[in-house]
């Protein structure tokens, strides 16, 4: 297994915990590349023909593959190892970050005290939105924002090795990948622009945060998120790093910045962790924060808004119904032009991408005001 990026905050592992990490890396790799891929000649072979006899034409959408192959036991056998195989990674990341609970919060907490380049505000009162609250994402129990103790930063210690292992490292040593892939789009699509004030929404432990830091050095950066948690680990971890960001506990469909306060508006795979109507009122939120002619840009996971033939439609909402991600396949059917326009944007200033160059083309949603 690949080893990820050192910094301060990031949970030593012993030989144990090591080999049960490349046990799960390894589990993922097999199911990833021999039994996944089994699924389309199986597909083409029994549940097609079903289907065909059932509804007397092809499936016209992922929702007919879904209900037809759900009684398939090759798909049963592919799809019970591929939830396996997140609880086993959410399993390992746990007992490894909950051992060391103590000392983790103790390291963050010296961090924080002594910092030099990182600031971090928390708001104890701000209530977690009810598509947080509702399921355990990726089946991560108790998400992002629960504390289980006093200045807790589990969430975060379990999140970071987390990303690395379930991408198997393929989002770089840091997990910057949609950062990087994110800047190399404004850089190519906005040469020249050098924001003032950059705002990253939903930074989790701020992984594509610090990429800001090195694109655009002398801007002042800021991130939030609803999780305290992840905020600790966040701010610990960037200052460890040596990155100036403020960090701050604030919901993104309505935050404590003045108006116009940012020419940079960014965030990274958090779309699809909110909900329908959330991503109305994020958008409502960023018109309000953008100064004149500044960019707002969401990346978030590839393929969506594109045309695909309904049994790859289904492959790619397996974590709609197995993931704890609800609003991910919603995500995919939504015209986002409906919610920029209605946040304030003009039409033609409306941005939808989905060839952000990284390790995957990513998608890239939002618009310049
Ligand atoms: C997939 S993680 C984001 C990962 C992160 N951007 C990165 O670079 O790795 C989604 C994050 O969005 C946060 N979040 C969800 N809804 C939010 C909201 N309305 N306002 C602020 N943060 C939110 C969650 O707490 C979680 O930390």
């Amino acid at each position: 297994m690949p080893q990820p990026g050192q910094h301060a905050m990031l949970p030593s592992v012993d030989h144990d915990e090591a080999a049960r990490m490349d046990f799960v890396f390894s589990f993922k790799e097999h199911v990833t590349h021999d039994v996944a891929p089994g699924t389309k000649p199986i597909f083409e072979q029994r549940v097609e023909p079903k289907i065909a006899k059932d509804l007397g034409r092809a499936p016209k959408n992922r929702h007919e593959v879904h209900r037809s192959i759900k009684h398939d036991p090759y798909w049963q056998m592919s799809g019970s190892l591929s939830r396996l195989y997140q609880e086993l990674k959410q399993e390992v990341g746990e007992s490894i970050a909950y051992r060391r609970h103590e000392e983790l919060s103790e390291r963050a907490r010296d961090l924080r005290n002594n910092a030099k380049h990182a600031t971090l505000r928390l708001d104890p009162t701000l209530p977690v939105p009810r598509y947080q609250s509702a399921v355990d994402i990726h089946l991560m129990p108790g998400s992002y924002y629960t504390d289980r103790a006093d200045d807790d930063v589990t969430a975060g210690a379990i999140y970071d090795p987390g990303v690395y292992l379930f991408s198997m490292g393929s989002m770089g040593p840091y997990n910057e990948d949609m950062g990087l892939a994110v800047i190399k789009w404004i850089k190519k699509n906005r040469p020249g622009f050098k924001p003032k004030r950059i705002l990253d929404m939903g930074c989790a432990v701020g992984h594509c945060t610090l990429p800001y830091t090195e694109a655009f050095p002398n801007a002042e950066i800021h991130a939030i998120d609803v999780g305290a948690p992840v905020l600790r680990y966040a701010q610990a971890r960037a200052e460890s790093l040596g990155r100036s960001i403020h960090f701050s506990q604030q919901n993104a469909e309505a935050t404590d910045f003045d108006d116009g306060s940012f020419d940079l508006i960014v965030s990274h795979i958090l779309l699809h962790e909110t909900s329908h109507k959330a991503l109305y009122t994020i958008m409502r939120e960023c018109h309000r924060l953008l100064s004149p002619g500044g960019l707002v840009l969401h990346g978030d996971v590839p393929f969506f808004n594109q045309k695909a033939d309904p049994f790859t439609a289904f492959t790619r909402d397996w974590s709609t119904h197995y993931n704890g991600e609800p609003f991910w396949g919603t995500l995919y059917d939504m015209d986002l032009h409906a919610p920029a326009e209605q946040a304030g944007f003009a039409p033609e200033n409306v941005v939808l991408d989905n060839s952000a160059a990284g390790a995957v083309p990513w998608m890239v949603y939002g618009a310049t005001k």
